[in-house]
């Protein structure tokens, strides 16, 4: 029967029952996923040793937690251990939500003991890898684990479609209590112990005593493409990556697609997540192949220089069984340790797909300008203590802006929604450094650093550009600085001191990368623009634990905006309390 031949009223029900019908499509869409993560003690056996860790639902590394874009997460954490523990979701923008973001006294109170709280949030417009990892002092060394969020139903990749995925997570081993690392290190102001071991999905691989049988294989077939989901978890190192004989296509970096391009190398820092393609080759090779993880490294301290290596194992076409002893194991070279120009080249070879379909929103103009110095520096000695930090009379410190970032005792969410900054946090973190010197030259004789809770308000939707300047004071060093509630555009960068009147000409405001960490160079500068469209108390620091453990470290507080949607929702029930 032809419609027109309705009644009006039949007309009206066909359509409305026609709009309920794309309501419903539009829910089915959009899932909600539940998780509970008992956050527990758990024996691991590494390097010939024992050792009891924290983790989540006694898996090391952490489960995976799978959503698509535009679904919301609920995921209960559940405290079953001694420490107080907060789970940060790391690069997930927590569009007004910013209670469920994690870091411990910047957007919540720390879960104690025997305590719940529920983090509630929606994945809205991003697809690709990020990773989870407890937030407070360095309980992340072993709560962590990958965040995988795929495309909406019906969506594909702007790439190839792979025949399998992998999740490839680079994490870091100590055979103590990386609590008694970092508390001694605070202590004594020295630097702390290295780890013992890198990690590929937790295991060491058979470079390292006792590890021949916790060694990571990938399977593969020849001639088919595989996504590696990439995730570097270790807490102060950057990682070089490289599997032997074999091309890497890069296709995303931090749950943002990129413009695909090929490397046979590449560097990863704490925090950072990258997407790539593995074509196997299109023949069983009569080898087997490592892939390797290494570190990065400029700065003047120690540091654990040791490789994790896992094994590429194609599959025999004829279903023999290959033992890889049997078969030669090739293995790759990644870059020497202190590779800066390979880092440097490698970072600029991101740039967004910026189409239509994902378009890269970068601030054209600006209207907040921030020159913030980051790097080591100093606290004297107390009185009557003897210091293992600079010349053994100091503590190692670290800043921005010379300012050293302390976490005050309750949460600065709480503060500022409640309106109680008094005794909390203060709003006066400089927009420049106070006392100009050549950042990248001698460094000044005084090198004691200011400590304060200090923030810097934004209002809503402000376009703000940043640039990071790393500072020579003792020694020059990468520092992978990660942004909290947004992604940023990474605009510039170059070597020495930022020259206001030269270097913005040279910016990329067409394709730059979006991300939400990326590595100042080593004696050089990094320029980041991002609209403050989320508001909220937005943690800023670098991912190299020991530095944030040290102050390198700032919040940012973004305003509500006019909108209904442009406001940091109320707090939920069960918020922690300090
Ligand atoms: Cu992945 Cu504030 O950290």
């Amino acid at each position: 029967m032809a419609t027109s031949h309705l009644p009006s009223n039949s007309m009206a029900l066909l359509f409305i029952s026609f709009f309920v019908l794309m309501l419903c499509m539009e829910n089915a869409e959009a899932e909600t996923r539940h998780y509970t993560f008992n956050i527990q003690y758990h024996n691991v056996t590494r390097l010939c040793g024992t050792r009891t860790i924290l983790s989540v639902n006694r898996r090391f590394p952490g489960p995976r937690l799978v959503a698509r874009e535009g679904d919301r997460v609920i995921v209960k954490v559940v405290n079953h251990i001694a420490n107080n523990v907060s789970i940060h979701w790391h690069g997930i923008r927590q569009l007004t939500t910013g209670w469920s973001d994690g870091p411990s006294y910047v957007t919540q109170c720390p879960i104690q003991t025997n305590q719940t709280y529920i983090y509630n949030f929606t994945i809205t417009g991003q697809r690709g890898t990020l990773l989870l990892h407890a937030h407070i002092s360095w309980l992340r060394a072993t709560i962590y684990g990958p965040i995988i969020i795929l495309p909406r139903r019906n969506e594909s990749y702007p790439f190839q479609k792979p025949h399998k995925e992998v999740t490839i997570m680079l994490g870091e081993w100590f055979n103590v209590d990386p609590e008694a690392i970092i508390s001694q290190a605070l202590q004594t102001g020295g630097g702390p112990n290295v780890s013992d071991a890198y990690t590929i999905n937790g295991l060491p691989g058979l470079l390292y005593n006792c590890s021949f049988k916790d060694t990571y294989k990938l399977k593969v077939k020849p001639g088919k493409t595989y996504l590696l989901r990439l995730i570097n978890a270790a807490l102060n190192d950057e990682l070089f990556f490289a599997i032997a004989n074999h091309t890497l296509t890069v296709v995303e970096g931090d749950a943002i697609y990129a413009k695909p391009f090929e490397t046979d190398k590449l560097l990863i820092t704490p925090g950072q997540t990258t997407n790539v393609l593995l074509k196997t080759m299109p023949e069983f090779p009569n080898a087997s192949f490592l892939m390797a993880a290494g570190p990065y490294f400029t700065g003047q301290g120690t540091f654990d220089n040791s490789t994790t290596v896992g094994i590429l194992e194609y599959q025999h076409p004829l279903g023999h069984k290959t033992h890889s002893k049997n078969l030669t194991l090739i293995r790759p070279s990644l870059p020497p340790i202190n590779s800066t120009s390979f880092v440097a080249n490698f970072t600029m070879k991101f740039s967004s797909l910026a189409s239509v379909k994902f378009p890269a929103n970068v601030p054209k103009t600006v209207d907040k300008k921030f020159f913030f110095t980051v790097g080591l520096g100093t606290s004297p000695c107390p009185e009557n203590t003897s210091c293992q930090g600079p010349n053994n009379s100091s503590k190692f410190s670290a800043s921005i802006n010379n300012v050293s970032f302390t976490l005050p005792s309750v949460a600065i969410l709480q503060a500022y929604y409640y309106g109680q900054s008094n005794g909390v946090y203060t709003t006066d973190l400089p927009a420049q450094p106070l006392s100009p010197f050549n950042y990248t030259g001698t460094p000044p004789n005084n090198t004691n650093v200011i400590n304060g809770t200090r923030t810097v308000v934004l209002a809503f939707n402000t376009s703000v550009e940043v640039v990071l300047q790393d500072t020579s004071i003792l020694g020059a060093e990468s520092h992978p600085l990660h942004l909290h509630g947004f992604n940023f555009f990474v605009v510039g960068q170059g070597f020495g001191n930022f020259d206001p009147n030269n270097d913005p000409a040279k910016f990329n405001l067409v394709d730059p990368m979006e991300r939400n960490t990326v590595g100042v160079p080593s004696g050089g500068w990094l320029a980041i623009r991002f609209f403050a469209d989320n508001p909220g108390v937005w943690l800023m620091h670098c991912h190299l634990d020991v530095h944030t453990s040290w102050g390198l470290k700032m919040a940012w507080i973004v305003l509500d905006g006019p909108g209904p949607n442009q406001k940091l929702q109320p707090p939920p029930s069960d918020l922690p309390q300090c």
